[in-house]
C-alpha cells in the first residue's frame, strides 16, 4: 500500500482509490442526510492559488468547512511567494500553523518542491501535469453510473493531452478501466505519463489506446470526456491551438457514435461551441453538472485519506 503524505499524482494514491472512492460516496450520501462529520476539527489548510479556480477553491472551502476545519485561500499575489520568497521558506512557515497545503500551481516541479520542503501533507489543486483531484471526483461519477463496476467499460478522451488526461490515464489504469484517447497530431499525452500508466494497466488489466481520429475513440464508447483546448498557462499559443483541434468537439453527432446509454464528462469550465457544444452539455447525457458535484465529496475523502483527525480531550 503507498504511504505518500502527499497528493501529487494519482500514481501517490493508486492502491488507495478503491477505498477512497467508497469513502467519497459515504459522505455524499451522509451529506445529503444532513449529517455531518468532525473529521478535520481543530485543522487549519492553507490553499495557495496562482491560477483561477470556481469548483476547486469552492469545493475545498466548503468541504473543509462541512468536516468542522478551517481553509485559507492565499492567493500568489497576496503572498510574499509573489514577492519572490522561496517555495521552501513558504513551506517551512506554513507548516508551522497549518495540517495541510493545498497549491494550484503553474509549474508541476513546484508542486513537488513545496511538498518536499513542507512537513504537512501537500495536495496538488492542479499543475500543467496533473489535476489528481478532478479525476477522483470523475471516477466517483463514473463509479454512480456504473454501480461501482469499471472493469469492461471504456471511456473516449476527445481532445488535448494535458493535465486532466494525465490523471484520467493514471486512475483509469488504477481502476481496470479501458481508455481510447484522440488528440491531433503534436498534442499527445506525456511519454512518462503513458508510461506509468501502461505499468498500472498491466496490474489492472486495462487497455489504453492513443489514436488521432475522434470518431474511432468514440464509436462504441461508454462515456466520453473533453476538456479546453487551451489550458491556463497556454494562451499564447491560442491560434495554433484552435487550428489544431477542429473537429476535436463533443457534438450530437460524436455522442450518437458512442453506446446508447453513454454519457458525456467535462471538468468545466467549458468553452461552449469549441470543445463541446451546448446542445450536449445542457443535454439529457451530461454528467458534467453531477462530476462538477461531486468535486465536494471527493475533496473531503481526499482530506480524510491525508489528514487524522485529532485526539479527541
Ligand atoms: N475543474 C476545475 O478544476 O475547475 P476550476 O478551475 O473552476 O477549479
Ligand atoms: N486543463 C485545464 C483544466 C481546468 C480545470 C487547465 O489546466 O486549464
Amino acid at each position: 500500500m503507498s504511504t505518500s503524505k502527499d497528493l501529487l499524482s494519482i500514481s501517490d494514491i493508486a492502491d488507495r482509490l478503491p477505498a477512497l472512492l467508497q469513502n467519497a460516496a459515504r459522505l455524499k450520501r451522509s451529506r445529503r442526510a444532513g449529517v455531518r462529520s468532525t473529521s478535520l476539527l481543530g485543522r487549519n489548510l492553507a490553499m495557495i492559488f496562482e491560477k483561477p479556480s470556481t469548483r476547486t477553491r469552492t469545493s475545498f472551502e466548503v468541504g473543509i468547512g462541512d468536516l468542522g476545519g478551517h481553509a485559507i485561500y492565499l492567493s500568489k499575489t497576496d503572498i510574499q511567494l509573489g514577492r519572490g520568497e522561496t517555495i521552501g521558506d513558504t513551506a517551512r512557515v506554513l507548516s508551522r500553523y497549518c495540517d495541510g497545503l493545498i497549491y494550484r500551481a503553474f509549474h508541476h516541479s513546484d508542486v513537488v518542491e513545496l511538498a518536499r520542503t513542507a512537513s504537512v501533507p501537500v495536495i496538488n489543486a492542479l499543475d500543467d501535469l496533473e489535476h489528481p483531484c478532478q479525476i477522483v471526483a470523475d471516477l466517483l461519477t463514473m463509479h454512480e453510473r456504473w454501480n461501482g463496476e469499471f472493469r469492461g467499460n471504456r471511456v473516449a478522451w476527445i481532445g488535448d493531452g494535458n493535465n486532466v488526461l494525465h490523471s484520467l490515464l493514471l486512475g483509469a489504469a488504477a481502476m481496470g478501466l479501458d481508455l481510447t484517447a484522440a488528440s491531433p497530431e503534436g498534442y499527445a499525452a506525456n511519454p512518462e505519463i503513458v508510461r506509468a500508466a501502461a505499468a498500472l494497466a498491466a496490474k489492472s488489466g486495462s487497455h489504453l489506446r492513443f489514436v488521432s481520429d475522434p470518431a474511432e475513440a468514440a464509436t462504441g464508447a461508454d462515456a466520453l470526456y473533453t476538456d479546453v483546448w487551451v489550458s491556463m498557462g497556454d494562451e499564447a499559443q491560442m491560434a495554433d491551438r484552435t487550428r489544431a483541434f477542429q473537429g476535436y468537439q463533443i457534438n450530437s453527432q460524436l455522442l450518437g457514435l458512442a453506446r446508447p446509454d453513454a454519457f458525456v464528462l467535462h471538468d468545466l469550465p467549458a468553452h461552449r461551441g469549441l470543445e463541446i457544444t451546448d446542445e450536449v452539455l445542457d443535454g439529457p447525457r451530461s454528467a458534467a453538472w453531477d462530476q462538477a458535484e461531486n468535486r465536494l465529496h471527493a475533496q473531503k475523502a481526499i482530506l480524510e485519506l491525508l489528514i487524522p483527525p485529532l485526539p479527541a480531550g
